[in-house]
């Protein structure tokens, strides 16, 4: 029996009977009723009520490539039937991760030669970790094993993904964090930027504070530094360009690693393969999933430097660690694809050149001046708009949140998908977004704060 049998009342009432969905308030969730979303088409995602709804957030940051691509379901259906499953524990291996690996070692950057997989971004992280202390272990350094990560940081939400992550909610429900990883401020310049100071200059003040972590524990006692070279799920954070260089000097110096989180950035969203690009800096790890397959298959590959892998390799001994689902067949044979189609239709350098420049110009002409918008920001195809109460003295509505919510429940029922973050909307669409595509977005984006307007300040 498929889905249409059912009502769409009938399957919201089976969802708050069954489902518990991910960040959820369940009572809420209950009351209200789930949205159901049942297909979906190039750029735009459809309910069960027959709503358009272009999909302003690329599913969550991944669907890059747009949806409904053949290609993608014929790799997976070829793959199935050739050979489903098989793991790669004791000593095996099956064809698609090995050549998978051996692309990802080549558009990677810096020295990347290694990759370890897993079925999801925080997987991953909880790899990264684990190996980073691992390698100093085997470096005969066991005690250098201090991790300094960020404020409003999103690393993912297993327990290591949480602990990484600096999202207080997240911390106040874990009962009790991973050990030894502490965090710094983010460098959000809208909100964290003193009267008077240049972008430049708070890019460095905010990266001194990694410096301090530094200092203040013993370089001795810091195994690395973990960063989304853009702070995704905190708010599209684009940190001031003198950031990124200053956090790969600071961490050369205190021979800290370095471990980049793109698992929104990677695969094309900032207008190069990978943000570290973008930002010129080298990572000793590289955290990836999401749009490695747009999302068509759940995978995440951890790109290991040649640093860690070589000590890895040359000491020796097992590190104890691995997924049933390492290195899926199907999963590598979808990434494949999907790298086949970014690569063939140029998506990145679509972003780079035209489509990431018009989506910004775009959002500064039609959207920054709007009397809800404290600020707009954009890097490749990252979006953010501040909602403010007052654009002058940046006041936000009371309570905090709150008027993001509002503006977010008329863009989805004008059809845009954004998504609310704290105060600030966020968008990351498909790589596949034309400038046409782009005008209709502000289009709706505009109607939307208009209708807000009006309900925020009656
Ligand atoms: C930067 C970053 N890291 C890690 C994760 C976790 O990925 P997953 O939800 O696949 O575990 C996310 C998810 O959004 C993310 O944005």
């Amino acid at each position: 029996m498929t889905y249409q049998n059912y009502s769409l009342r009938q399957l919201q009432q089976i969802d708050a009977a069954h489902h518990l969905h991910p960040f959820t308030d369940h009572k809420e969730l209950r009351e209200a009723g789930s949205r159901i979303i049942t297909r979906a088409d190039g750029p735009f995602i459809y309910d069960s009520e027959g709503n358009e709804i272009l999909d302003g957030m690329a599913g969550l940051w991944c669907v890059n490539v747009g949806y409904g691509r053949d290609e993608l379901a014929e790799a997976a259906y070829e793959q199935m039937k050739e050979l489903p499953y098989y793991n790669s524990f004791f000593r095996c291996s099956t064809p698609t991760p090995v050549l998978l690996s051996e692309r990802l070692a080549r558009i990677a950057p810096g020295s990347v030669q290694q990759v370890f997989y897993g079925s999801s971004g925080s997987e991953a992280n909880d790899t990264a970790v684990r190996l980073v202390r691992h390698y100093w272990a085997l470096e005969g350094r066991p005690q250098k094993n201090r991790i300094i990560s960020r404020n409003m940081a999103y690393h993912g939400s297993t327990i290591t993904g949480a602990s990484l992550g600096g999202m207080e909610g997240m911390h106040s429900q874990l009962g009790g964090a991973v050990p030894n990883i502490v965090h710094v401020m983010a460098p959000y310049s809208y909100e964290l930027a003193l009267p008077g100071e240049s972008d430049h200059e708070f890019g460095l003040r905010a990266a001194r504070a990694v410096e301090d972590a530094i200092v203040e524990a013993g370089p001795d006692k810091v195994a690395a530094f973990i960063g989304e070279p853009i702070q995704g799920a905190g708010g599209v954070k684009i940190p001031p360009a003198s950031y990124w260089p200053e956090i790969q000097r600071i961490c050369r110096k205190y021979d800290v690693l370095l471990m980049l989180d793109e698992v929104i950035t990677g695969y094309g969203r900032t207008g190069e393969w990978f943000a570290a690009q973008s930002m010129g800096i080298e990572a000793d790890t590289i955290t990836t999933a999401k749009a490695l397959t747009s999302g068509y298959q759940p995978l995440s590959a951890l790109l290991v430097g040649d640093r860690i892998a070589a000590t890895l390799v040359d000491k020796g001994g097992e590190f104890f660690h691995g997924y049933t689902y390492s290195g899926h067949p199907v999963a590598c044979a979808v990434a494949l694809a999907n790298l086949d189609i970014i690569e063939r239709e140029g998506l990145i350098e679509r972003v780079r050149e035209e489509t990431g420049p018009y989506l910004a110009q775009a959002l500064h002409e039609r959207v920054a001046g709007h009397a809800l918008v404290g600020e707009v920001r954009s890097f490749g195809f990252l979006g953010a708009i501040e909602i403010v109460k007052d654009k002058a003295t940046k006041e936000r509505f009371a309570p905090g949140g709150s008027a993001a919510v509002v503006v977010r429940d008329h863009m989805i029922a004008g059809g845009l998908m954004m998504r609310a973050t704290g105060d600030t909307m966020i968008m990351s669409p498909p790589l596949i977004w034309t400038r046409q595509t782009i005008d209709l977005a502000c289009d709706r984006i505009v109607k939307a704060l208009d209708l807000a307007e009006r309900d925020l300040r009656r």
